[in-house]
């Protein structure tokens, strides 16, 4: 996954696959905020959106968190469920705006807010905060960052310490492997790396050892490609203890 080619060419399968991890997760993630009366907004925030698609035409992150939302949104009448309002931003001017004028933008905007804001991921971090402390908001972050860094460990105790946050983080987890030691690196929690094939599942315990509450569940997806391991990281908050 080359940073500078990465919309050019089409997605590569490890991509595919985290993307339907992502489609998969939102579709069941969205329909739990249906019946409960305790949830006013659904917030669902996508910090690292990218165009929206390759240029040979395969949907990214963005256009697949919106086509579920408006699934939903359609399908319950808008005095049944809780508004939805998506985030979507970038680091880079130039990709938002292509996503800004992709149609289905303006189609979704009849069903659900979208917001497309030109900024960097701490930005927004900080930004959204009170979405992340009002227990009557249901968020999402999806965290598909290049690389490790951006899920540092401040910005995961806050997301570990918000009541009703879930989120989603992609990891170059050989990458951490290799450069732990790095001073660059040193955001990320020191992982106790083995054997390669072994270092997203050992990353992620890094981060459940971090957060330090069995209430809250941090779980691995590994993805492999040639001689990388990647993968998604999952984290909730038992439902049980949401209040
Ligand atoms: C892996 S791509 C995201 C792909 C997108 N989620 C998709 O599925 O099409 C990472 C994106 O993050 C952006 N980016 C990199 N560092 C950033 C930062 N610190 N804050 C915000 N955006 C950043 C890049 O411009 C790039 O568009």
């Amino acid at each position: 996954m080359h940073n500078s080619h990465f919309f050019q060419d089409s997605f590569d399968e490890g991509t595919h696959t985290k993307l339907t991890l992502l489609e998969k997760y939102v579709r069941a993630w969205i329909p739990t905020f249906i019946h409960t009366n305790r949830i006013k907004e659904i917030q669902m925030f996508d910090p690292f959106c990218g165009p929206g698609t390759t240029e040979k035409g395969d949907k990214g992150s963005p256009l697949i968190v919106l086509r579920e939302a408006v699934r939903y949104a359609r399908k319950y009448s808008s005095s049944a469920r809780p508004p939805i309002r998506l985030f979507f931003s970038d680091s880079k001017l130039k990709e938002l705006e292509q996503l800004q004028t992709n149609p289905e933008i303006e189609n979704a905007k009849k069903y659900i807010d979208v917001r497309i804001t030109h900024m960097n991921f701490r930005d927004l971090f900080e930004k959204s905060r009170h979405s992340r402390k009002d227990p009557s908001i249901a968020a999402f972050f999806f965290i598909d960052q290049f690389g490790v860094k951006e899920l540092s460990c401040d910005i995961f105790f806050d997301l570990v310490n918000s009541p009703r946050t879930d989120w989603l983080a992609f990891m170059s987890s050989s990458t951490a492997r290799r450069f732990l030691k790095e001073e660059c690196f040193k955001s990320i929690p020191q992982a106790n790396f083995g054997a390669l094939k072994d270092c997203h599942r050992e990353l992620t315990e890094a981060y459940r050892q971090l957060a330090n509450n069995p209430e809250y569940f941090i779980l691995p997806f590994s993805i492999k490609k040639g001689t990388n391991i990647y993968g998604l990281i999952f984290g909730y908050r038992s439902p049980t203890r949401c209040g």
